[in-house]
């Protein structure tokens, strides 16, 4: 395939939780000069919204409607807000109420069909750097770049940990890796876009490499790509 112009370039990141995405994802973005989409953002808003709505979370139609009348939309500043229909959630959408709930509602159909559409419209404004679990299998099958990062379910669950205690949330190591690794379940075992490497993803297995490693890592396949 034939590599996009810089401007217009679309790197896929995709792994489990606490394998990195984010913290690499934003930092690659900021000095290839791309777009950062945090895709797992969405399905907190929506998550969120129909918690705040007290709509039973098994119920998929209702759900599915929430996702359909949301309006979601990014900062691309450095500030990075998150919106729910006009709110600031950018902190909310964090809480363990969502993050236990997330992957119930990513799991829909009808939600996936309406975020995925948000995120090509995302992808279309220019390069981007994009990280979820199905960016390289579903979103932009003809990214430039598709990365998947992994760790082991300890160093996960422990960078996760840590990162709840720096924001003062009150919650043990113990009750993270038990979340997470349920999270990890049903994202892998669902039907629609589970959680896999693309069949062309370069892996990288995070455990015990920091940051600065990492994003030299990525910059030099990108660069040297
Ligand atoms: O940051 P963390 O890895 O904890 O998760 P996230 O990226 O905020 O994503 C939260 C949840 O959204 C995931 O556990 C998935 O259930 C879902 N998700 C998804 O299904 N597809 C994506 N492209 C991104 C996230």
């Amino acid at each position: 395939m034939k590599r996009r112009q810089q401007q217009a370039l679309q790197i896929a990141i995709d792994g489990p939780a606490g394998a990195g995405k984010s913290t690499i994802a934003k930092i690659a973005a900021k000095q290839l000069g791309l777009f950062y989409v945090d895709t797992g953002a969405m399905y907190r808003v929506i998550t969120y919204k129909a918690l705040k709505n007290r709509a039973p979370i098994d119920d998929e139609s209702m759900v599915s409607q929430i996702a359909k009348s949301t309006e979601v939309v990014f900062d691309h500043s450095d500030k990075r807000i998150v919106w729910c229909d006009g709110e600031d959630v950018t902190q909310e959408i964090r809480c363990p109420e969502v993050s236990r709930a997330v992957s119930v509602v990513a799991a829909y159909p009808g939600v996936r069909e309406r975020l995925v559409e948000l995120q090509r419209m995302e992808a279309e404004r220019g390069g981007v750097v994009m990280d979820g679990r199905d960016i390289g299998t579903y979103v932009l099958p003809e990214a430039d770049f598709k990365i998947f990062l992994t760790a082991t379910p300890e160093e996960r669950a422990r960078r996760r940990w840590m990162e709840l205690q720096k924001s003062g949330k009150d919650v043990t190591y113990q009750e993270v890796a038990i979340d997470m690794a349920e999270r990890d379940r049903l994202d892998t075992e669902r039907v629609v876009s589970p959680l896999k490497p693309a069949k062309d993803a370069i892996i990288l297995d995070t455990t015990g490499l920091c940051i600065e490693e990492l994003v030299s890592r990525i910059l030099a396949l990108v660069q040297g790509g």
